[in-house]
């Protein structure tokens, strides 16, 4: 899970990789390096710990001269973050160089064997494919790369220079992600779009097992058993503007305050208030195809994971169809009960988290239906299914996932009223009003925003705990869940999410002074039984947090502190409890000078297992 850039052209490499590099820092940021050719024959390597500026202040210091060269951005997987792990890694003579997302399987026998001819530098994987280039190489690059790659197995993108070649850079990818982006005298490749997105708007997309052999003028392509292809660009319709912190302090303040126009570009083209109606024709699932179904598995990782769980409660509500949610790491290595009959739904921000992706294969073979609910356009998740259910809402590059999982949310509230509307289930009259309730979300969200000042004042108190605990029920137990995995992944305090009922089966045990706990008390069925809860743990002289909803004054007696959501749906209601949760954990990391776009150990797309 690494960034990647690759330049060639009339410009100063350096200079149009780090900008790339920097747009990629959200793939991984424990080390950088870069390579550049000065000249024929002469190959140039910088590579620093740490986080990017240390590379950008290292070649401040000794600019490196070229118009070829390529740049990296590492997030661990083998070997520690150290320069020598960090790449470009090069083969004996210097001259070949290489950069690499992904994970070689076999390089430990390929090691062993290389290792009989070759000295070996550093303790990644990536080594083995510069030795094995050169080992291939008898004066044609593309020829070399493309037989070392026919000895390696498992997920790469990678590019390759050699000092000899300045006319050209290879690049190829088989699982992790590359594009290739056109230019006037100049081309790109990168592991995402914004990395090139100053420069143009032409993008190839690779599929696993294609190279590319990237002139100035041109590019070549192939695939991996040597044949000449051709590949059609797509154009990009983002603005690069859209990719930047637009005047917040952090992307995820940035991201989280985007919710409302997020939402409804969701939501854009996809219902008809006048028909009382939904066309989500793009999931390639007519009335016939879904009374085959018998059953609705939805996989994915993290923050869509609990998108997910908000899923099932929706899909056997509304469209009555059982639903299973199982974490893609867990499904890919059981035997699900899965097959022809059976629909697996993915929630994948990224388009390429590994487990996701390895779950959505094995379902697959296993015969059934694969649909995906994304983000970004193009990914590999989006080429393994029958349809795709894009949740639109914009490049999410802080690394807790804000916007994409109020988005995904409201994705899955539309499949289960289209589920519903196919399999007439519910009549006209209750999608519309349903539809009239997704449309007043956003505004109801910006109504959130205003409590920012309630927000940081709960953020100072929370920030001098180690632990908290967080209570939902029904709809919002989810919520829960996300709203204690956001606190521990920006602030580093730990936190549980429960289902509240199930507060007296033990974790109850744990609730003292010095356990906060925020409950999710917004109105429900449930209310009552949250709000019993939430006395035994005052009794236990605990700090009680409430997220309720305008208008309960009665539990301000019950509790320390409350913030009032606006009045919602009761199935809307994890949408908007969601926010004020982003918020806490955003201040109280701001609070604890926490990194809150890059905590530390995690990447926003975990492209290996
Ligand atoms: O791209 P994905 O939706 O597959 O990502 C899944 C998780 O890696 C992601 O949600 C992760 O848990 C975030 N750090 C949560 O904020």
């Amino acid at each position: 899970m690494c960034g990647i850039v690759g330049y060639i052209g009339f410009q100063l490499a350096t200079e149009i990789i780090l900008e790339g590099l920097k747009r990629l820092e959200y793939r991984g940021y424990d080390s950088s390096g870069v390579a550049v050719i000065p000249q024929k024959g002469e190959m140039i390597l910088r590579r620093e710990v740490g986080k990017l500026n240390n590379l950008i202040q290292d070649l401040n210091k000794n600019p490196v001269h070229g118009s070829i060269g390529m740049g990296h951005t590492r997030w661990a997987t083998h070997g520690r973050p150290t320069v020598y792990n960090a790449h470009p890694h090069s083969d004996e003579s210097g001259k070949i160089v290489v950069i690499h997302n992904g994970i070689i399987e076999n390089y430990l026998s390929l090691k062993e064997e290389l290792k009989k001819k070759y000295e070996f530098k550093s303790d990644t994987d990536t080594e083995v494919i510069a030795h094995l280039i050169h080992d291939n190489y008898k004066g044609d690059l593309y020829k070399a790369v493309h037989d070392a790659l026919q000895r390696v197995t498992g997920a790469y993108a990678i590019v390759v220079l050699h000092a000899d070649h300045p006319e050209c850079f290879v690049a190829a990818k088989t699982a992790s992600p590359l594009i290739v982006g056109l230019g006037e005298n100049e081309n790109f490749v990168a592991s995402d779009v914004p990395a090139i997105l100053n420069y143009t708007r032409d993008i190839v997309y690779l599929e696993d097992e294609e190279l590319a052999v990237v002139y100035n003028s041109h590019v070549d392509f192939f695939n991996l058993k040597g044949d000449k292809i051709e590949k059609t660009p797509v154009k990009i319709s983002w603005n690069i503007a859209t990719a930047e912190k637009g005047g917040y302090e952090h992307f995820m303040l940035k991201e989280i305050h985007e919710q409302p126009s997020a939402i409804a570009q969701a939501l854009a083209g996809r219902i008809s208030e006048s028909e009382g109606k939904l066309y989500l024709d793009d999931l390639g699932i007519d009335a016939d195809m879904l009374k085959s179904i018998n059953r609705i598995t939805i996989i994915a990782c993290g923050t869509s994971y609990y998108a997910g769980l908000v899923g099932k409660y929706y899909i056997e509500k509304i469209a009555k169809i059982p639903v299973d949610v199982d974490l893609a790491s867990e499904f890919r290595y059981r035997d699900p009960f899965i097959d022809n009959k059976s629909l697996l739904i993915s929630l994948i921000q990224s388009g390429e988290t590994a487990d996701t992706l390895a779950a959505v294969k094995l379902a697959k073979e296993l015969g059934a239906k694969t649909i995906g609910v994304l983000n970004v356009i193009g990914s590999a998740i989006s080429r393994e299914t029958i349809g795709n259910l894009y949740i639109h809402c914009g490049p999410e590059i802080g690394v807790a996932s804000t916007k994409a999982f109020t988005s995904t949310i409201v994705c899955m509230y539309m499949i289960a009223l289209y589920f519903a509307q196919l399999k007439e289930t519910v009549d006209h009259e209750f999608i519309r009003n349903s539809i009239n309730n997704l449309k007043i979300l956003p505004t109801t969200i910006e109504k959130v925003f205003a409590m920012k000042d309630e927000i940081k004042n709960i953020a100072k108190k929370l920030a001098n705990y180690n632990h908290c605990l967080f209570l939902g029920r029904n709809y919002n137990f989810p919520i829960a869940l996300e709203g204690a995995l956001k606190l521990k992944e920006l602030s580093y305090i730990h936190a549980e999410g429960y289902a509240a009922g199930e507060m007296k089966h033990g974790p109850i045990a744990l609730i003292d002074k010095d356990m906060p706990v925020v409950s999710i008390i917004t109105e429900s069925s449930t209310y009552e039984k949250v709000l019993s809860n939430i006395k035994e743990v005052k009794a236990r002289d605990a700090i009680a947090i409430a997220i309720a909803t305008e208008g309960d004054t009665l539990l301000k007696d019950h509790v320390d502190y409350v913030l009032y959501m606006p009045k919602v749906k009761e199935e809307l209601s994890p949408i908007v409890n969601a926010v004020p949760l982003q918020l806490l954990a955003y201040y109280v990391s701001l609070r604890k000078g926490c990194d809150v776009d890059q905590p530390r150990n995690l990447a926003k797309s975990v492209t290996v297992e």
